[in-house]
């Protein structure tokens, strides 16, 4: 036996111990629930592949958020899906000022204003009828004539109220255009969350089901970034700060938490992480098989985010989470 031994231990001793010397904290109000706007009324139905998470009308989803409320949710992100009859090359529908989504914002807003923050996703990829995320010129995914479309879209978020945009798309200079369209409006007010470091990533897949936005042919890999790339994050990232975003988001959470811990040390713009559907879809699956502890496994996910550096959690387990008492 040596004479001192140092004891770590000490502090793990009791549950109030430790407690009060936890590093990594949560709290609701850093929770964004995502939901999946549909045209229609009184329309709730399931999506198969994310348990829990339902397309909705928006009269459906305002009383869905009004629950969420109450349970202590305080932000959403709001994502469209279009009738098949409405997509189309350009993806002009996505900038319609009575689209679902700028009629879920504005009864949303109407609601619950100032009390509740709504985001919006901008992308056009649930509006073209090619699935992708910018427009298509020559056969290739054209950077510079998307940014007007991305731009337009925002901008009708932003005159239904949104308190904050979020382009997912991955072109680059959207940020700048995007700031430029709204700021010419007036709506200098209007923050933009920019999804500066999204992975062309396996993770998406129940999300394209939810979405009904997955490309009709190739991929992704064009526009998004490569899985293999750890320092190209940091230029994403310095682009969208100079460019005028307010938030800077990493997109998928868990097999990119050093990125979330480059991006947390390098700006002091909060940010935010995105445990996207496969993610989620993971874990509700082997829970349902009894395989694993879901609450246990959601925990210890959250606190991964916190102590990489996330400041905001956009999470489908929100709503549960908060219901269960997990918090
Ligand atoms: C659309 C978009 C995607 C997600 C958010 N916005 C899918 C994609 O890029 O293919 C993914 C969200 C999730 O998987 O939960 N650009
Ligand atoms: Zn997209």
């Amino acid at each position: 036996m040596p004479d001192l031994i140092v004891r770590p231990r000490r502090l793990r001793t009791t549950a109030a111990l430790r407690d009060l010397v936890a590093e990594a904290r949560l709290d609701s109000k850093m929770l964004v629930q995502p939901h999946f706007v549909v045209p229609g009324k009184g329309v709730s139905h399931p999506i198969d592949a994310m348990p829990g998470i339902d397309h909705q009308s928006v009269d459906r989803l305002v009383e869905t958020v009004a629950a969420d409320f109450d349970l202590g949710i305080r932000a959403v992100l709001v994502f469209g899906v279009p009738d098949a009859a409405d997509k189309s090359p350009d993806g002009r529908a996505a900038a319609a000022d009575d689209n679902v989504v700028a009629t879920a914002v504005a009864a949303l807003k109407g609601r619950f204003g100032h009390d509740l923050t709504v985001m919006t996703d901008v992308c056009l990829c649930a509006y073209t009828d090619h699935g992708h995320c910018g427009l298509i010129k020559n056969g290739r995914i054209d950077n510079d004539s998307s940014l007007p479309h991305l731009a337009a879209m925002a901008l009708s978020h932003a005159r239904a109220g949104a308190d904050v945009v979020a382009p997912s798309d991955m072109m680059d200079g959207r940020i700048a255009a995007i700031r430029d369209a709204l700021d010419d409006d007036g709506l200098v007010e209007t923050a933009i969350m920019s999804y500066s470091v999204k992975y062309a990533s396996a993770y998406y897949g129940p999300f394209r089901e939810a979405a009904h936005s997955a490309p009709a042919m190739g991929d992704r890999r064009s526009y998004q970034m490569d899985a293999r790339n750890r320092r190209e994050a940091l230029i994403e990232a310095e682009l969208d700060v100079e460019e005028g975003a307010d938030i800077l988001m990493v997109k998928p959470a868990l097999a990119y938490l050093d990125v979330v811990s480059d991006l947390a040390e390098t700006f002091p713009l909060p940010l935010a992480v995105y445990n996207v559907s496969g993610e989620y879809s993971m874990v509700k699956a082997a829970a349902e098989k009894g395989w694993i502890d879901e609450r246990a496994i959601v925990l210890e996910n959250w606190h991964a985010f916190r102590r990489a550096g996330a400041d905001i959690i956009i999470t489908y387990h929100g709503r549960l989470a908060l219901a269960e008492g997990w918090l």
